[in-house]
């Protein structure tokens, strides 16, 4: 299934994001695409309220995966951004986060991990707009889709 929004503000992504997180079930791993600047950082603090943590989100750009433990499980925040190739994503430890029963997984940059997403990921793609402040963001779970991150 795929949908698609349009979102005007910073605070309408982090509302959109916030309603996905209150139906994502442990265990799910989402691959949060778009360029420099998009708003996937936006999108996962709006995640991580929407699963009731409180703490601010900020981006792990330099300690690559940031967690935090929330009321059903643990929410594992990643950018992969400095991550070169799939190998040394592996070395890093990737699996945990990719196979995560007890927990659900935001990976920024997945691009960066080509070809290791597990069947079942769901792909967030969010996209710049003709409108400084639009952005269009998609939802899919197709296997045609994760499969041509
Ligand atoms: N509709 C919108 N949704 C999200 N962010 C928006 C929107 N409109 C404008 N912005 C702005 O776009 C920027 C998005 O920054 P953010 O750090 O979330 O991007 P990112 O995709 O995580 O970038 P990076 O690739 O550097 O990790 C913010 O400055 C935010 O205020
Ligand atoms: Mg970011």
């Amino acid at each position: 299934m795929k949908q698609v929004y349009f979102t005007k503000s910073p605070d309408e992504t982090r509302e959109l994001a916030s309603r996905i997180a209150g139906s994502t079930k442990l265990g799910t791993v989402f691959a949060l695409d778009g360029n420099l600047g998009a708003g996937k950082t936006v999108f996962a603090s709006g995640f991580a309220r929407g699963l009731g943590i409180t703490e601010a989100v900020s981006s792990p750009t330099f300690t690559i995966v940031q967690e935090y433990p929330f009321a059903r499980g643990m929410f594992f925040h990643l950018d992969l951004y400095r991550i070169d190739t799939p190998d040394s994503a592996l070395a890093f430890g990737i699996d945990e986060f990719l196979f995560a029963e007890d927990g659900i997984s935001l990976i920024e940059w997945p691009e960066r991990i080509r070809g290791l997403f597990p069947p079942g990921t769901i792909r967030i793609t969010i996209d710049r707009t003709e409108q400084e402040e639009t952005r269009r963001i998609t939802v899919s779970d197709e296997a045609e889709d994760i499969a041509s991150i």
